[in-house]
């Protein structure tokens, strides 16, 4: 029977794929952890404790403790907050990854997993269609250490054997838990605000056109990619993935359809050059190839779930 660590289960990601988890795994067998307390479903279905990615030994214990079989590390510093502190944040990203590498092989965990990001290309990528395997030149400290992490986990599966899985996730939308401190989340915080206040000043330029995806999506790939047969997957660096691709203008037009009176407004400032250095669109031919991905939500269909859930959410009719 599989026992899943979830690390950084109370985060954007986390708080999501948690819950789709138990389902397939059984409430008991997902454990969620994280250095901040949790959403009460996540502490109500299942296994909930506080727990630091980067207290080696408490890790260990609790890996042993509970006979975890895989571990999915979704605690990371984002690329607009990693800016702010860039030491920190490397510290952190690199330091969480190799203490669950090196764990893994030695407690011999079968599967891990760790995201990597649309943040992993640089100025110097192709920015339409970016493939697969391309010029890599990442000028942001949150895609620096994505880049060394998607190394380091090659690594590990050439070197050790381990059974290591990633995605380059492009921006996630999603409207159960806050996104915090990336630069795709103006696309979250739109929605909030479109329902709040019919209003939205926007931290990235009209044209800013970026690769996004629909958090269903997310998790549902996610899942497909851990459950795919390991002789199957030819990439152990980190796979590209695509949904959608728009920018804010898009975005706000779409959101005009369901509230007319939506105005936005747009105030650029530092996360418009971590936008300007990283891809529009994304191609993703070789998942498509190696584990069937599919993505199944368009622009129009995830604004009109985001829109009427973040309308639920905040009281509104
Ligand atoms: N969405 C993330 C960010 O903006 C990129 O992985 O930081």
């Amino acid at each position: 029977m599989e026992k899943i660590l979830v690390i950084g289960a109370a985060g954007q990601i986390g708080s999501e794929l948690t819950l789709a988890l138990r389902k397939v795994y059984g409430d008991q067998n997902v454990f969620a952890t994280d250095i901040k307390d949790a959403q009460s479903d996540i502490k109500k279905s299942g296994p909930f404790q506080l727990l630091d990615v980067m207290d080696d030994k408490r890790l260990i214990h609790f890996v042993i403790r509970y006979k975890i079989t895989q571990i999915y590390l979704l605690a990371a510093v984002l690329s607009g907050n990693a800016e702010r502190l860039p030491l920190q944040a490397w510290d952190i990203n690199m330091r969480s990854l190799l203490n669950i590498l090196d764990l893994a092989r030695e407690v011999g965990i079968k599967k891990v997993f760790w995201p990597s990001s649309i943040a992993v290309f640089g100025l110097t990528t192709p920015k339409v269609d970016t493939p697969q395997l391309t010029i890599m030149e990442p000028n942001t400290v949150y895609g620096i250490s994505k880049l060394a992490g998607e190394r380091w986990c090659e690594y590990y599966s050439n070197k050790y054997k381990l059974d290591i899985r990633s995605i380059r996730y492009p921006g996630l939308i999603s409207y159960k838990t806050e996104a915090g401190g990336g630069t795709t989340d103006y696309a979250v915080e739109i929605f909030e605000e479109a329902v709040e206040t019919g209003k939205y000043e926007c931290f990235l330029k009209p044209d800013t056109k970026l690769p996004m995806m629909f958090m269903p999506d997310a998790i549902r790939g996610t899942i497909e990619l851990m459950e795919a047969d390991s002789s199957k997957l030819s990439i152990r660096s980190s796979y590209n993935l695509s949904g959608i691709s728009f920018d804010p203008k898009g975005l706000a037009e779409e959101i005009k359809k369901i509230i007319p009176d939506f105005e936005i407004t747009y105030k650029p400032d530092f996360r418009q050059s971590i936008a300007d250095s990283w891809p529009q669109s994304i191609d993703d031919s070789v998942a498509r190839k190696d584990w069937n991905w599919k993505h199944e939500y368009d622009l129009e269909k995830m604004s009109k779930i985001m829109l009427r859930e973040t309308k639920k959410k905040s009281g509104k009719k």
